[in-house]
């Protein structure tokens, strides 16, 4: 049985698709049962549209709290059966009652090898640091932001004449090989990871 898996996006969705992508293998434990946004004019909802993947649009403005919007989400997720969730771009930090709900079944890319660069902007923090190699990192979601149990690392060099373009784009080719590998690890309970 394939695992049921929703993705959540803001924006470009590249990583989204290259989930989408993988699952289309017959023997991939996964499938893509539907994408979410909080941002209603995200490319990557037009293109799982097109791809006759159910979507959702949850904007955090619409809800009082966070605690609603959360909430809101969860109900979507729940309307799907899903069984795990891939944030993949999600501009927006869920709250600690979803991630504890969600916990082991909900996971994230990020770009750097974690623990380095959190949050944003990282291909700049690793040419201000003199990074000499940078990369992208899956990780199970927990309460504090990009601070998960890591499933997955992909390294890339960092180059004498680099500027941020060119690392994120060098980045983002081990990121769309890296997130469906992890995905896979997860949804056949090769990664695991229970809270305390
Ligand atoms: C990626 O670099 C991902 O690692 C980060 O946000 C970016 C999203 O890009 N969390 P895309 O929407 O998947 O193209």
């Amino acid at each position: 049985m394939k695992k049921r898996v929703a993705i959540l996006i803001s924006g470009r969705g590249s990583n989204m698709q290259s989930l989408i992508q993988a699952a289309k293998q017959a023997d991939y434990p996964a499938e893509i049962i539907g994408v979410i946004s909080n941002n209603p004019e995200a490319k990557g909802i037009e293109s799982a549209e097109k791809k006759g993947i159910d979507t959702a649009i949850v904007e955090r403005q619409h809800f009082l709290d966070k605690a609603e919007y959360n909430d809101m989400i969860d109900a979507q997720l729940r309307d799907w059966n899903a069984e795990i969730i891939c944030l993949a771009g999600f501009m927006d930090i869920l709250g600690a009652p979803f991630t504890d709900l969600w916990a082991g079944k909900i996971i994230n890319i990020h770009p750097s090898l974690l623990p380095l660069y959190k949050g944003l902007h990282t291909h700049q923090q690793a040419l201000d640091a003199g990074a000499k190699t940078h990369g992208c990192t899956v990780h199970f979601v927990t309460p504090s932001m990009d601070e998960g149990p890591t499933i997955l690392q992909a390294e890339v060099p960092v180059l004498p004449d680099d500027t941020q373009d060119t690392l994120s784009a060098r980045v983002l080719i081990e990121e769309h090989m890296l997130y469906p590998q992890a995905l896979a690890m997860l949804a056949r309970g090769e990664a695991n990871f229970q809270p305390n």
